[in-house]
């Protein structure tokens, strides 16, 4: 790996705090970074070098999924950290900067390879990707990335401005924006399992009756009320991870992809997703909101008594839509989509449910059970073939039975490790391309101004459930349900015991 000066924007944040430095401690561990590596953080607080790495140290106790308990090697992993002030604004202070990472290059005898990462606010990301251009920055006798952390917009229009001011201090193969559901192991994986000839031969409308992609949250809006109250679920979460997850389900990779086929495949999904219009938005989104309820066991308030939500809010803290890719391959699948905070598990998930159900004549148990293909993705990660069989209980009966791999959760890693090894190796597969983002983007507008227009009922949601009865009605209408939701007051099983 060539060498590389990781600068970090933002070093103070939550975010480098909670994901960066357990990340980078990580990869570490597992000799994963390069030799010789120096990350510079800037931030607006005045600090030292040596409060600088006892902070960073101090989120790794905090956060790493490794415990951090051999101090020599800790020493050794700080030894890389410096830190430096920075008025976002002032252009004296990138001369500073490049002052110091020309010093720091010199000291490693080292070529000017710098990774610029963008861990702040959005109002932030164009001035500062304006300032590392005039500054110089970017040297030419090495190379410069920019990783560059959502909210990615707000908007088609906001999202193509943003696209086009980076554009004119970085090109393409250099900017790398993060979207973190890209870097979970099970989603990785995606890329290869389905180019297995098994599954290929299965992913069709042939064979496959519907969809079902679900990003349950049990916490609410948390302390993010500011931010949230002006996203909601619909640009939080659906305009770009549940996309996301939906073009690396069905892009139908060739064998030995490379970026290129993966990028040029998943922006012919987006493409292919049938158009909603603003009128007909309400035919097939649900828009909902918790109110008080109780979660796991706890009771907790209503998305409007939240510190800092106006009680008028109208935010979506919950969307579910019906989607169909208008290709070949899916023509006639039903995609259902769903994502809501204040659910009743933490659980992400995808169901493949076949065609050619078992009918009750046949003496199934439930009187109708499909085969199904499950990915979890998260908390847990795991892959469940459910098939049907004969039961030789009941004669001329039949029953699922469920094959099952589940991953050992403490060897997994967490997705900002495979996100930033990546980016550290140059490497674009699983990040978001400029037409991904704008097509996602291209394609929710329309939800954005029915919710705006209030084109779409606002319906309220108790939390400790899985949204509104007109979700399930969603799915209803094309008689299939959700797979897999608990009863709210049941303890949650694992998959494997679920009819
Ligand atoms: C973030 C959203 O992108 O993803 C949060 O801003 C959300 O609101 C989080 O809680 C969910 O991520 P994960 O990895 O916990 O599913």
């Amino acid at each position: 790996m060539d060498p590389t000066t990781f600068i970090l924007f933002g070093a103070t944040g939550d975010l480098a705090k909670r994901k960066i430095y357990p990340a980078l401690y990580n990869l570490f561990i597992d000799q994963k970074l390069p030799q010789s590596f120096a990350l510079i953080g800037l931030g607006r607080r005045e600090m030292n070098d040596e409060s600088f790495k006892a902070s960073v140290e101090q989120s790794i106790h905090n956060f790493s999924r490794r415990e951090a308990n051999n101090a020599a090697l800790i020493r050794d992993f700080l030894r890389a950290f410096r830190y430096s002030v920075l008025d976002i604004s002032r252009k004296e202070d990138y001369k500073k900067l490049l002052h110091l990472i020309e010093q720091r290059e010199e000291e490693l005898h080292v070529s000017p390879n710098r990774l610029f990462y963008l861990s702040v606010g959005p109002e932030f990301f164009e001035t500062i990707a304006a300032n590392i251009q005039e500054s110089g920055l970017g040297s030419e006798n090495g190379w410069k990335r920019l990783v560059i952390e959502k909210p990615f917009g707000r908007d088609l229009q906001s999202a193509r401005d943003l696209n086009r001011k980076l554009a004119q201090a970085f090109a393409e193969h250099e900017i790398f924006r993060i979207d973190h559901y890209l870097g979970k192991p099970m989603v990785q994986k995606l890329e290869i399992l389905q180019q297995n000839p098994v599954l290929n031969a299965l992913w069709t409308n042939h064979y496959i009756a519907n969809v079902q992609i679900t990003a349950n949250e049990t916490v609410g809006v948390e302390d993010r009320a500011g931010y949230y109250d002006h996203v909601g679920a619909v640009r939080d979460m659906f305009q770009n991870h549940m996309l996301q997850l939906l073009m690396m389900l069905t892009s139908h990779l060739p064998k030995n992809s490379n970026f290129e086929m993966v990028r040029f495949k998943k922006k012919k999904v987006m493409e292919a997703l049938e158009p909603l219009q603003k009128e007909e938005v309400s035919a097939s989104v649900i828009r909902g909101q918790y109110k008080a309820g109780i979660v796991q066991g706890k009771p907790v308030i209503g998305y409007t008594s939240e510190p800092g939500i106006a009680p008028t809010s109208m935010n979506d803290t919950f969307i579910a839509a019906r989607l169909q890719i208008d290709d070949y391959f899916w023509r006639g699948v039903p995609f259902y989509i769903r994502t809501g905070k204040r659910m009743n598990e933490k659980s992400t998930r995808i169901v493949i449910e076949f065609k050619e159900r078992l009918d009750a004549s046949q003496g199934t148990t439930d009187g109708k059970a499909p085969n199904l293909l499950v990915f979890e993705i998260s908390p847990n990660e795991g892959i469940t073939l459910q098939l049907n069989t004969r039961d030789p209980q009941h004669k001329g009966g039949y029953k699922s039975i469920q094959l099952d791999f589940h991953e050992s959760q403490e060897d997994i890693p967490e997705a900002y490790e495979n996100l930033i090894y990546d980016a550290l190796h140059g490497n674009p597969t699983f990040f978001a391309h400029r037409d991904e983002v704008e097509l996602s983007w291209k394609w929710v507008q329309p939800i954005l101004g029915a919710f705006e227009e209030n084109l779409v009922p606002l319906h309220l949601y108790e939390a400790g459930y899985y949204g509104s009865s007109e979700t399930d009605a969603l799915l209803a209408k094309d008689g299939y349900h959700w797979w897999f939701d608990a009863k709210p007051e049941q303890q949650i099983e694992p998959l494997l015991s679920m009819p």
